[in-house]
């Protein structure tokens, strides 16, 4: 693909239900640990990194189902200044997955995203996240008691390819048309795979399957999303968008720069994003959250992240400057 199509294709707004609209094509994926901090919201939204958001996953079970009042609290630096976002919800049971979406909506939400996609032990065990996917009836139980809570939800889905083999889509992404859902967002390794390496090729053949078999539901691709090489592959494949999680780390402009937006050259990118976060941490809490991205975005063996452990522990050295 070339590079101006790429950009073009990217660069497109995306309208869908309930006056949901993606400003464009190439949007963040959530990362838990690193999106709920106040600060890193603070730091991508004064660089103008990101212009969608997918919130980091919220437990659902039948006993504890966030109120209204609880979700506004919990997001009203979205809400306040009407910034475009889904908000992700883990969990497995129908009945909460209705009262989650209705309390969604009375606390002023327009998107809900469904985590169908945690490959953690935990999460698995729970019988949430990349477990739900073993089974289609379930996923569409789910979906579909959403979508009668609130016809008019915003609908997404984030899920693995399958769990133990890609092929399983075909079924899921029946069951999710069924429930009428709005966009789904496909990370193309299986649950089993974790995050092992998957060679470009094997994705190229996992993502056409699977975005054929999504038919008219918008689909997004999923997965080590880098530059406009990685993202040409998804697009190529038939993907009507990308999201991009980890990568962000390590190209704070990559959303910027595969929109073909004016953008820093990537280690500058990384070291202004850093700075400006560094300049918003105060307590450990913030220290910690600065910690994961500098791994993310140097690598667990980089003296980078050294340093900041360091500074972390015990203060020698500001984590800001490393
Ligand atoms: C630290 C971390 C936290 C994550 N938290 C979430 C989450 O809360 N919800 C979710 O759907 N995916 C989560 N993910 C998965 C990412 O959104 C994404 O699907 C995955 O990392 C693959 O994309 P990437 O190669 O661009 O990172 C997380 C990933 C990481 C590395």
């Amino acid at each position: 693909m070339r590079a101006e199509e790429l950009r073009e294709k990217l660069a497109a707004p995306l309208q869908l239900r309930n006056g949901m609209r993606l400003p464009s094509r190439a949007v963040m994926a959530p990362m838990e640990g690193l999106m709920n901090s106040p600060r890193f919201f603070r730091a991508v939204q004064a660089l103008g990194l990101a212009e969608f958001w997918m919130t980091p996953f919220l437990g659902l079970s039948k006993n504890a189902v966030p109120t209204p009042a609880a979700l506004r609290r919990k997001y009203k630096g979205y809400l306040a200044e009407n910034i475009p976002f889904f908000l992700q919800y883990l969990g497995h049971d129908p009945e909460a997955a209705a009262e989650g979406v209705l309390h969604a909506a009375q606390a002023g939400i327009r998107g809900v995203n469904f985590n169908f996609a945690c490959p953690s032990r935990t999460v698995l065990k729970s019988g949430s996240g990349g477990a739900v996917l073993l089974d289609p009836s379930l996923v569409e139980k789910i979906l579909l008691a959403a979508r009668k809570a609130v016809p008019e939800m915003c609908i997404s889905v984030k899920m693995r390819i399958g769990v133990r083999s890609f092929s399983e889509c075909a079924s899921l992404l029946s069951a999710m048309k069924n429930a009428d859902v709005d966009l789904v967002i496909c990370h193309a390794r299986t649950v089993e795979e974790n995050y092992s390496p998957l060679p470009e090729e094997e994705k190229r053949k996992r993502m056409s399957f699977a975005a054929e078999k999504a038919g008219k539901i918008p689909f997004f691709g999923n997965g080590d999303i880098r530059d406009e090489k990685t993202a040409a592959l998804y697009m190529e494949s038939g993907c009507d968008g990308v999201a991009v999680a980890r990568g962000l780390l390590q190209d704070p402009w990559i959303l910027r720069r595969l929109r073909g937006e004016e953008s820093p050259p990537p280690e500058a990118a990384r070291k202004r994003f850093l700075e400006e976060f560094g300049k918003l941490l105060s307590g450990k809490q913030g220290a910690g959250t600065f910690a994961e991205c500098v791994k993310l975005a140097y690598g667990e063996d980089s003296p980078q992240f050294r340093t900041c452990l360091e500074a972390f522990r015990g203060n020698r050295r500001s984590p800001a400057n490393t």
